[in-house]
């Protein structure tokens, strides 16, 4: 496939007709197999348009598509030139199809409108991007003669977006909608409630609509921002019943099946603030106006199972989809320890503990769902307390939950923070909006493998596929949910639909910058980091260097350092820089014209007494977090002070961990200081002790300091010992995790996360 790939790359430069009309052939996400061939198709007005009841979505799309966006009428009498639709059972999946263009027909084959509907996504892909935005004013087009054969390798191809903690308008979804569609995606999950709003009408409910659809004032700034302060101003909304349906069509014309979610037992705290006896307290809690995880959650009890069930009934109603989202994720047990009620219901049910009585409150659902005909999904923490028989699972905290699952035999769906949060930042440029954390760059995405580790191939067939996460904390518009959307969910869609012989980052980067022009078109507001400088330092033989790269390797990089701003003047980077001592290195992307591209990529190298030595780590870092292995902490280079999730922080699930260096030699130490993150928000905190240890080439110790914890800045602490002045070979840092977030704090009674950095010794 590599020279497929390559062949088309050529193509696509030097594909010229006599016009001198370049066409395109870039399609994503990359189809199974493309083959160019010679000739061109040209659509007209006197092209005819052959289909049948069979595809019905997939031609009418393809009709509207045509005749809004440009001057061409399709013609339904017989005609030399024809786009025709047709049946093709050999075709082996039902959301495969074939397109095959020729010089004077383009047939479109499938076992499904579905099928055919994803042909009708790249035949769409390979029209002028000015159909996009009804600018295309010419009456001809020349379409590149080709045969594509193509197929999703998952079946669960999904996008999901909060409308609880911002509300977006009836238009917005659509749009969102259409963006899932052109990228072959089939499923969107609406999070429809929220503990901060209630965003779907219930009828026999109205104060859901009157009460929890609406919080006071919304939090300013990020959640570690402290003191907290809030704008003062009421917000909120909900969709109808009427706009629901609206836009539940609009979804199956694109072939997208939508998936309510409605949570319980926890971030249910909006519509306790509007029934106030569905809690264990009976005590009004308010529409939550600050991001979190809340106590106030439904008490299990049997007048909040019929609010659940009346809510349902009138939820399936609206949602013809097989599954239902009942969330189950984040609800803390604190109100149930201390409910009678509950507390009643453990003793006489035989539960052990709240855990079990989660699983007991989510099972009872099940069966009414069941009961139904539906089926539930459920956030990972469903299994805690027992699996519901039939769930699937949606594994976010991770991998474990997706593995636990599949190995009861359970479906899952996969969305783990590490690669699947487009709510996280994507690029470590301090200029990026505010996020609520993490680090997701575009690679990240692009390089998941939704099948975990840790599965027999048996196993595996478990896994339906992925979707992007968008929480919506810190996205108030819908300029920022797509700046933070796309282009991660264009990778998103290559991970689902391609195979992973036909993946390629840097192929797609180059589809990518391509596709801009179509996004353009679209009006959507992505993200561009493209251009931005990405920095390794590598170790080598004879030292340590630093290497520059930019996604895009079309333009040159210039580069600095001793910490003047790169021009187009500065020096070429065209090797790696070695690096001899110290350094404050600059760089930036210039066009040939000399025009800036990029923002300056700035890095400072340290180069102390321990780079390039030996590391040890009494555990393994989390395999998300996993930066650039245990020789980060001694590379020269401190992590972001903002983004734990860089490839200088290394992070730590709940373990202990003992760092050991070895200088190689007795060396002359006068001090040693390191990092740690320290984001309660974000479950990450500073440890609760630090030693450090100094020892002879022996390994006998030669003294054990205790490191106190200092205030580094914002979420940053620092330990440094100093004034050691000894001869030392061996340095141990013993550092003791925090343990068990306590109650009251965001994921309280979850082990807390570790993250460290550089360890410079001087
Ligand atoms: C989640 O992110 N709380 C599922
Ligand atoms: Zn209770």
């Amino acid at each position: 496939m590599k020279f497929l790939q390559i062949f088309l790359l050529v193509f696509i430069t030097s594909c010229q007709t006599k016009d001198n009309i370049q066409f395109n052939t870039i399609i994503l996400p990359q189809p199974s197999s493309q083959t160019i061939i010679n000739g061109q198709f040209t659509l007209s007005s006197k092209t005819q348009l052959v289909t049948t009841e069979d595809f019905q979505v997939s031609s009418s799309f393809l009709k509207n598509f045509i005749e809004t966006g440009s001057p061409i009428r399709l013609l339904e009498s017989d005609s030399d030139t024809k786009i025709s639709f047709q049946i093709d059972n050999t075709i082996p999946s039902k959301e495969g199809y074939k397109l095959n263009i020729s010089e004077t027909e383009i047939l479109i084959s499938a076992q499904t409108d579905a099928g055919a509907f994803y042909a009708v996504q790249s035949l769409r892909q390979l029209l002028p991007h000015q159909l996009e935005n009804q600018t295309y004013t010419e009456h001809k087009i020349h379409i590149q003669a080709q045969h594509i054969e193509d197929a999703p390798i998952f079946s669960y191809r999904g996008m999901h977006l909060d409308v609880g903690r911002h509300f977006f308008p009836v238009e917005f979804i659509k749009k969102y909608i259409d963006m899932m569609a052109l990228l072959k995606m089939n499923t969107f999950h609406w999070h429809l409630t929220e503990d901060q709003g209630w965003r779907i009408e219930i009828k026999k409910y109205p104060k859901l609509q009157e009460v929890a659809a609406w919080r006071d004032e919304t939090l300013i700034g990020h959640y570690n921002d402290m003191p907290h302060q809030f704008d003062g101003k009421k917000y909120g909304g909900f969709y109808t019943q009427e706009e629901v349906k609206e836009i539940v069509a609009y979804a199956e014309k694109r072939h997208i099946t939508i998936i309510p979610e409605i949570e319980m037992p926890g971030h249910s705290q909006a519509a306790i603030a509007a029934y106030p006896h569905l809690g264990c307290t009976g005590e009004n809690p308010g529409v939550a106006k600050l991001w979190g995880v809340f106590e106030t959650i439904y008490c299990p009890k049997e007048e909040t199972f019929a609010f659940l069930e009346d809510v349902l009934d009138e939820v399936l109603a609206l949602f013809p989809s097989e599954y239902i989202h009942i969330g189950g994720d984040e609800a803390p047990k604190t109100q149930w320890k201390k409910c009678d009620s509950c507390q009643a219901l453990i003793l006489n049910e035989g539960l052990t503990d709240e855990h079990e009585l989660q699983s007991y409150f989510i099972t009872k659902m099940e069966k009414y769902l069941n009961s139904k005909g539906r089926q539930i999904i459920g956030w990972d923490e469903i299994l805690e307390g027992g699996l519901a028989p039939n769930a699937t699972v949606m594994s976010w905290r991770g991998t474990e939950g997706a593995v636990a699952a599949a190995k009861q035999g359970h479906n899952v769906i996969m969305t783990p923070t590490s690669h699947c949060y487009f709510d996280y930042y994507q690029s470590d440029n301090d200029q990026e909006p505010l996020a609520i954390g993490g680090f997701l760059p575009l690679e990240k995405v692009y390089s998941f493998n939704p099948i975990p580790e840790g599965l027999t191939l048996d196993e595996e067939k478990y896994v339906l596929g992925a979707q992007g996460n968008v929480w919506t904390e810190y996205m108030q518009d819908e300029k920022q949910v797509e700046y933070m959307a796309f282009p991660r969910a264009i990778a998103m869609s290559e991970v689902l639909w391609t195979t992973e012989e036909h993946k390629d980052y840097s192929d797609f980067v180059k589809r990518l910058e391509h596709f801009h022009k179509r996004l353009d078109a679209l009006n959507v507001n992505y993200a561009n980091h493209l251009y931005e400088i990405k920095g390794e330092i590598q170790s080598t033989k004879n030292g340590v260097q630093f290497v520059l790269k930019s996604e895009s390797s079309s333009n040159p990089i210039f580069y600095t350092i001793d910490g003047s701003n790169p021009t187009s003047q500065s020096v070429n980077y065209e090797k790696p820089i070695v690096v001899s001592g110290d350094i404050q290195l600059k760089a930036a992307v210039f066009a040939k014209n000399g025009k800036q591209l990029s923002s300056v990529f700035e890095q400072q190298i340290k180069m102390h007494k321990a780079v390039g030595k030996q590391i040890e780590l009494s555990v393994v870092p989390s395999e998300v977090y996993g930066g650039s292995g245990a020789e980060g902490l001694i590379n020269g280079i401190q992590g972001s002070n903002k983004r734990y999730g860089d490839a200088e922080w290394l992070g730590f699930w709940g373990d202990d961990l003992v760092i050991k260096i070895d200088l190689g030699k007795e060396t002359e130490v006068n001090s040693v200081k390191t990092r740690f993150y320290n984001a309660i928000g974000q479950w990450i905190y500073a440890p609760s002790k630090v030693e450090v240890t100094f020892l002879d080439s022996q390994k006998n110790s030669l003294s054990t300091h205790e490191a106190i914890l200092t205030d580094g800045g914002k979420n940053l602490k620092n330990v440094e010992v100093k004034n050691i002045h000894l001869k030392v070979r061996y340095i141990h840092f013993n550092i003791k995790n925090y343990g068990t977030i306590p109650d009251g704090a965001q994921g309280a009674g979850h082990k807390a996360w570790l993250f460290v950095d550089e360890v410079f010794v001087e």
